[in-house]
């Protein structure tokens, strides 16, 4: 098929090559994060300096023992299929770190193993979602949750948070969305795209709601639960609400924790009914997940855990080292994020204004065009988290480049002119 029908494929029932594609992939998109990198990444093979903060992932190395211990898997012969949920060895090192990191203890039977924290939450929503079954996601939310839930014949329930509020979700909104139809809940935290932090507190109060309402499970998303900054506690979503344990499937992964992204290994620890299913799931799309990438999550998970600490350290330095560029900005509002790797920016004081080249800032897309051609800065648009108008800036880059990226931000919108403010703040795209 030629690219140019990839790109705009014709409606299913169509005639043509597009009629090809079925009605499920004709509803998603590329991941918008991975669209804006791959355009930076064009722009510097032309030539161009371009410094992305779109990336969702850290610049560190793997640690040099995780990658020998792939090494020496292989070379011993853990090349083949595993049990399609994960070995049992690797099963055994996801609970060592429950147990370690959250004082939560699982046998083998309550554990899943899958190519990335992705692929597990698709595998869980595959596994239990038949159409017309809703899915509660707050917004901001992450790119690909919404995506997912479709793909999977669900139907996603957006529940706006609020800026002024951190972020956080409101246990009253909880439960206005929730119905006899309602699947999951799922939260975020330490969040992406703000960096918020749920206390255990609220939590606590969004299980009370949740409770109530006896065919909702929750998905607790927690891959970036170690980079909690301020030295402030971080807790999981089955500690602070013990009693919906039989209704709680926790996500997480080695991809934020190791700098292990391209490794593509995630699990989650849920109930065994449900994983039983993630497992079927699994057998029947990717088989497992890769076996030397395995074995390296599992030394991750189990070996020398000091690099985490530190690397919380230097990110907490790049957020702040961001902020104080950011917050000079007459066209931003900046909150500083409590976890994560990224600062959501308010860019509603940039729309409706003027480029130096003539052009109207219609919505937060055109102001990450903007940042992107004016100041070869790539961000990713608050559009893409369904919450606008923000642009999202990562700061997993080191210190020189992200004060490079935030001077040439600040610089290409205070070169902005016309209306500076409208409030068009909270409106979701
Ligand atoms: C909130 C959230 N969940 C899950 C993932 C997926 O992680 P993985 O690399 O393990 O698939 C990401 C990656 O960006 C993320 O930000």
């Amino acid at each position: 098929m030629a690219q140019s029908q990839l790109n705009d494929p014709p409606q299913a029932g169509e005639g043509g090559p597009g009629a090809m594609l079925g009605r499920r992939v004709l509803g998603i998109k590329l991941s918008p994060t991975i669209a804006m990198s791959e355009r930076a990444a064009r722009m510097r093979e032309a030539g161009k300096d371009v410094i992305s903060m779109a990336v969702g992932e850290l610049d560190f190395d793997t640690p040099a023992h995780v990658v020998e211990s792939a090494d020496a898997a292989a070379k011993r012969g853990f090349t083949r299929y595993t049990a399609p949920d994960g070995a049992p060895f690797v099963k055994d090192a996801v609970r060592e770190k429950f147990l370690r990191d959250n004082d939560l203890s699982f046998g083998r039977e309550e554990i899943h193993v899958a190519s990335g924290c992705k692929q597990v939450i698709h595998n869980a929503f595959a596994a239990t979602l038949d159409p017309g079954d809703e899915v509660v996601i707050f917004t901001p939310s992450w790119v690909s949750y919404i995506d997912i839930v479709e793909f999977c014949g669900g139907t996603p329930v957006v529940v706006e948070t609020r800026p002024e509020e951190g972020f956080l979700p409101d246990p009253a909104g909880l439960e206005a969305a929730l119905t006899p139809r309602t699947k999951w809940v799922l939260l975020n935290s330490p969040n992406n795209p703000t960096g918020a932090v749920y206390p255990a507190a609220l939590l606590a109060r969004l299980a009370d709601v949740v409770a109530a309402h006896p065919r909702a499970m929750v998905m607790s998303d927690e891959i970036y639960e170690h980079l909690v900054f301020d030295r402030a506690p971080r807790q999981s979503f089955m500690v602070a609400a013990p009693a919906l344990r039989p209704r709680t499937l926790i996500v997480n992964g080695v991809s934020k924790t190791y700098a292990m992204t391209g490794w593509r290994v995630g699990f989650a620890a849920g109930p065994r009914w449900l994983i039983d299913a993630m497992a079927c799931v699994q057998s029947q799309t990717a088989g497992s997940s890769n076996s030397p990438a395995q074995a390296a999550a599992a030394t991750a998970l189990t070996g020398d855990q000091s690099e985490i600490p530190r690397w919380r350290q230097v990110l907490e330095r790049r957020r702040d080292l961001a902020m104080e560029i950011l917050r000079r900005c007459g066209r931003l509002d900046v909150r500083a994020p409590g976890g994560a790797f990224y600062i959501y920016a308010d860019v509603s004081r940039c729309i409706g204004a003027i480029t130096p080249g003539g052009a109207t800032l219609a919505d937060d897309d055109a102001v990450a065009e903007y940042l992107l051609d004016a100041a070869h800065v790539a961000t990713v648009a608050g559009s893409a988290f369904a919450f606008s108008p923000f642009v999202r800036l990562s700061f997993a880059l080191d210190e020189g480049r992200i004060a490079a990226a935030c001077e040439r931000i600040v610089a290409a919108l205070d070169a902005l002119t016309g209306p500076d403010a409208r409030d068009n703040r909270g409106a979701s795209s």
